[in-house]
């Protein structure tokens, strides 16, 4: 596919446009893993005192499992949707007695942790271990529906799958953690959403079927709320 001429160019933005972020530096699977529950819900500059406290006060997959729930619920406060980080003391204590208290460094043991689904598996997998396997959220699914002038409705599973499906042949081996970030950071800071692209800036502007046809506007198609 012509998706392959992607990852050069895109890469080579990311390394030099990338925003310095707390997660990003020292990017253990662990630190990875709670900011990208945070953002799941939460823009980026409101998730970064969230993040520092929560770092502070349970520093480890151990000091979470054993957390009470009230620590627990106070740290969470203000980001809402409490399910997530009791979802995430469960995933804690299934690596304390699962995987003997290590994080998994494979993919489908990463996917099997309570409240992680495919995007946060495939951005833990690749961003603390370099696993080439793609991480869509909807920053990427409304990059990648552009880039191929695609009107699948990205409310679907099965936009979500397919695009997967394309990126695990795309993301190369030595650089799948800076090609995941990039289609991420290329979605928050670039090919954004409601008229705001600012596509003149854009590393793979070249090969964007969306530009080229002057449907950039029109793209993604996203059905329901
Ligand atoms: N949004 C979701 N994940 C993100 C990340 N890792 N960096 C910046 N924005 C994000």
């Amino acid at each position: 596919k012509e998706l392959q001429a992607l990852a050069d160019p895109l890469v080579e933005w990311f390394r030099k446009h990338k925003r310095a972020l707390p997660w990003r530096e020292d990017p253990s699977a662990y630190r990875v893993w709670v900011s990208e529950i945070m953002l799941q819900q939460t823009r980026v500059e409101a998730v970064r005192p969230f993040y520092a406290r929560f770092m502070k006060e349970l520093p480890t997959v151990e000091k979470l499992a054993v957390a009470e729930e009230e620590k627990l619920l106070k740290l969470w406060e203000g980001l809402g949707y409490y399910n997530r980080v009791r979802n995430m003391q469960k995933a804690a204590r299934q690596i304390m007695d699962e995987f003997s208290g290590e994080f998994p460094r494979q993919y489908d043991q990463i996917r099997s942790l309570s409240g992680i689904g495919s995007y946060t598996a495939g951005a833990i997998a690749s961003f603390a271990y370099g696993i080439p396997k793609p991480a869509v959220d909807g920053n990427v699914l409304r990059v990648l529906s552009r880039i191929l002038a695609s009107e699948d409705d990205i409310m679907k599973q099965s936009t979500k799958t397919k695009i997967e499906y394309m990126l695990e042949g795309v993301i190369p081996k030595e650089a799948a953690s800076d090609f995941n970030q990039g289609l991420i950071e290329l979605g928050a800071l670039i090919c954004v959403p409601n008229g705001m692209a600012k596509c003149e800036e854009c590393p793979v502007k070249h090969l964007c079927r969306a530009r080229k046809l002057g449907k950039v506007m029109e793209l993604p198609v996203k059905t329901k709320a």
